[in-house]
């Protein structure tokens, strides 16, 4: 059958079926026969005249789930056959297939190498789940339902970022993070190559880019799933890079689906590991480093001309490797005050006449551009670009929001939006859900019909500060990935956020088998902690719906499939951690719930007063410190949580003690509010961890409590921007919660 045929096909033998077969992102038309499939066999004859990368793809996912590769052959008789179809020149969209499944065959009419890959990915999600293997299947049929599906792209620009600065990814996993775009039929991977974390590309002419700048020794920062913290540790250590043959073998099985990889060279600023390796490059007259070790800043010196050959040496070397029309050149979050310390850009803003330092990275764009254009690539940079005029050649990627990538559309620019309201995987799911990410559209009411044309689609950030590995990085992006997807694919008409997270969750199976991780919440525990008098039952909620199962430790480790199944509260007897977690069928664990149990002991107290002892560190921390190993600026004491003792409005922190009257035995509800991180301790277990670095949000517990005073203690501390600390209790037979301040007193002013 012929494409003309397919269109013309009579709709009398296909029935809109109630119940369609779960494929994210959701195809444009998808109608299903009510006559028998097609099932695949290994006697199935592959038809593919183009010999497609789609087919090769195929044939992959069936050696892997079938354990059979099917016999190819450039003509032959469709019938009983999977063909892989030449729509003739114009007749289908970019990215566009139409699919047709039914007994005698599945027929694929493509128009371009995306679409001949995207009809695969839909076949794909059509075949059981055990198609994603890990080991081939003796026993499925694959069969395929009878359907017929016409579907192409809403938008061009459909692109995943991952962040391999702050933590580096080993090429096996950038193939892995491609397979799961091309699964999701996006189809730009933009590679942030270059930060502060380190230089991850091999440059041949500037090799100590990498001996020097893809290494750190020290910080290393992260989630650290068994010790359930973000933190700052000593590391050793710490990099890597990609040789130019790793970066051409990735953008090869890149282009195998279809997908772009757009290199991030960052500039001007973010550019610490280069100014570790070619200090030169440094701007003039710079006080000595904040750090020892570190370069005393993180921007080029765009006064001196050796910056420009060094970058265009850079970017001959890149262009070589990428075949990409666009190049990002990153642009955002430059600290200006270096410029306008240094004479050297102090003087080229003279010669130039430009007003102040946007103006000086406005000039520093352009020049880029001109190079980039004068190569026939086109320049990409985050949304700060504007400040001080665009470059005439810009790409705007928005991030700040959407307004930078309105007044580029506006202003005739291409935009990619990638606002941090919907689009950053590196935030936690509690602030950006996958329903909430399902609701992005990267078009603005502010557009009207040509100015939307700019807008060539959107993108979701993997920012890796606090993802130091491959699985904590699945988790973030699945099932994430599968909204982003769909709102940049699928016709925005007939969204249905419900339906959509029924559709979605067929995925898990899929990612079991592929090993991946995705998102489990914290299972819900009764209470957060536990003072106990002969022992304590510790109870979590089983939620149903939840795709992995429930597991427990009592030890303090990470809960594995070894680790027992809940099914009825655990008692303890003895002091224990108990740590509940939803594990995916292959192991990997969801969030954490910990229980800490101690046995209650009251303390014995006098002399106190209605108050905190409180006590003032400084220094720039990115979850609380552990404060018996510091030495506080200032103690003192202050009647209710406040921060009147500290000297600066950033990088400090709070360790505020106490006695907690507890006026009867039962249940107390605590509410922490925080900005940035805070660990509430009652009687010295953990009530509520709310660390890391956030913005002004409340996390509750319930502790049991016996009658008495308890020890109590916030830890608390502040990074940059705004800040903020209150704490409010709920006690036993009350309705209502109280600032916790009225219940914690301490030893005055001056007393210990
Ligand atoms: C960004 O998130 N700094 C682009
Ligand atoms: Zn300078």
């Amino acid at each position: 059958m012929n494409l003309a045929a397919l269109l013309l096909l009579p709709s009398g033998h296909i029935a809109a079926a109630p119940s369609l077969p779960p494929v994210v992102p959701k195809p444009v038309s998808m109608h299903v026969g009510t006559g028998r499939g097609f099932t695949v066999s290994r006697n199935t004859l592959l038809v593919d005249e183009n010999g497609t990368t789609a087919s090769a793809l195929l044939q992959s996912l069936l050696k892997r789930g079938a354990g059979f590769t099917l016999k190819t052959a450039k003509h032959g008789n469709t019938r009983g056959a999977i063909s892989l179809i030449k729509a003739p020149k114009g007749a289908l969209r970019q990215g566009e297939y139409k699919l047709h499944s039914g007994s005698d065959g599945i027929r694929i009419w493509f128009g371009d190498k995306g679409g001949a890959v995207y009809a695969v990915q839909t076949l794909r999600q059509l075949l059981p789940q055990a198609i994603e293997g890990p080991k081939p299947s003796t026993t499925t049929k694959w069969s395929v339902p009878a359907i017929e599906i016409t579907d192409y792209p809403r938008f061009s620009w459909r692109g995943m970022h991952l962040d391999v600065s702050r933590h580096f990814f080993q090429p096996s996993f950038i193939e892995k993070y491609l397979d799961y775009i091309s699964m999701m039929k996006m189809n730009v991977f933009h590679w942030h190559l270059v930060d502060d974390g380190g230089w991850r590309i091999e440059i041949e002419k500037y090799p100590k880019l990498t001996s020097v700048g893809a290494w750190r020794y020290g910080i290393t920062t992260g989630w650290d799933q068994s010790k359930l913290s973000y933190g700052a540790e000593a590391g050793a250590k710490y990099g890597g890079f990609y040789t130019k043959a790793q970066v051409r073998e990735i953008v090869k099985y890149a282009a195998d689906r279809d997908i772009n990889v757009v290199p991030e060279i960052e500039m001007p600023g973010h550019t610490m590991p280069v100014l570790a390796a070619y200090p030169d490059l440094m701007c003039q007259n710079q006080p000595a480093s904040a750090v020892s070790g570190q370069p005393s800043s993180n921007v080029y010196c765009v006064g001196n001309e050796k910056t420009f050959g060094f970058i265009q040496d850079v970017l001959d070397e890149v262009m070589e490797m990428f075949p990409s029309k666009w190049i990002h050149i990153g642009g955002d979050e430059v600290d200006k005050s270096y410029w306008h310390r240094c004479s050297l850009c102090q003087e080229k803003m003279k010669a130039e006449g430009l007003k102040n330092e946007e103006s000086l990275q406005s000039y520093f764009v352009k020049r880029i551009d001109k190079y980039l254009a004068s190569k026939g690539r086109r320049l990409m940079g985050w949304d700060e670009i504007l400040e001080g005029g665009l470059a005439p050649g810009a790409t705007v990627m928005s991030w700040r929001g959407i307004d930078g990538g309105i007044a580029a559309a506006k202003s005739g620019h291409d935009v990619v939006m990638s606002p941090t309201s919907h689009c950053y995987f590196d935030f936690a799911y509690s602030g950006q859900s996958t329903e909430h990410v399902y609701t992005f559209d990267p078009v603005p009411a502010a557009l009207n019909a040509t100015q939307a044309k700019h807008v060539l689609g959107g993108q979701a950030n993997v920012w890796t500060e606090w993802i130091p590995t491959e699985a904590r990085a699945e988790f973030m992006i699945w099932p994430r990935m599968g909204a982003m997807a769909e709102t940049l694919w699928s016709p925005k008409a007939g969204r249905d956020t419900g339906e959509f997270m029924g559709r979605v969750s067929s995925l898990f199976g899929r990612l079991d088998r592929l090993g991946s991780s995705y998102f489990l919440p914290a299972p819900q525990v009764a209470m957060s902690a536990i003072l106990f008098k002969g022992k304590a039952k510790v109870e979590a909620i089983q939620d149903k719906q939840m795709p992995g199962k429930l597991h427990y430790s009592i030890d303090g480790t990470v809960p594995t499939l070894k680790s027992p199944l809940y099914t009825k509260p655990v008692t303890v007897t003895k002091a224990a951690s108990i740590r509940f977690a939803y594990l995916t069928p292959s192991g990997k664990p969801g969030d954490i719930a910990q229980v800490d149990c101690l046995p209650a002991h009251t303390e014995k107290v006098a002399n106190v007063q209605n108050g905190w002892k409180a006590a003032y560190y400084e220094g720039s921390w990115t979850a609380v410190p552990n404060f018996a190993k510091l030495k506080p600026v200032i103690s003192g004491f202050m009647n209710r949580i406040g921060f009147d003792i500290r000297h600066h409005d950033e990088n400090f922190a709070l360790d505020l003690n106490g006695y907690f009257k507890a006026p009867k035995d039962g249940v107390y509800h605590f509410e922490i509010s925080s900005d940035d991180g805070s660990i509430l301790k009652v009687g010295g277990a953990t009530v509520i961890n709310h660390d890391g670095s956030h913005g002004g949000t409340m996390k509750d517990g319930n502790v049991w409590l016996p009658k008495g005073w308890h020890k109590i203690e916030i830890g608390y501390y502040q990074g940059s921007g705004a800040y903020s600390l209150s704490l409010a209790v709920k006690v036993p037979g009350t309705s209502k919660i109280a600032k916790a301040d009225s219940f914690v007193y301490s030893h005055g002013p001056g007393r210990d």
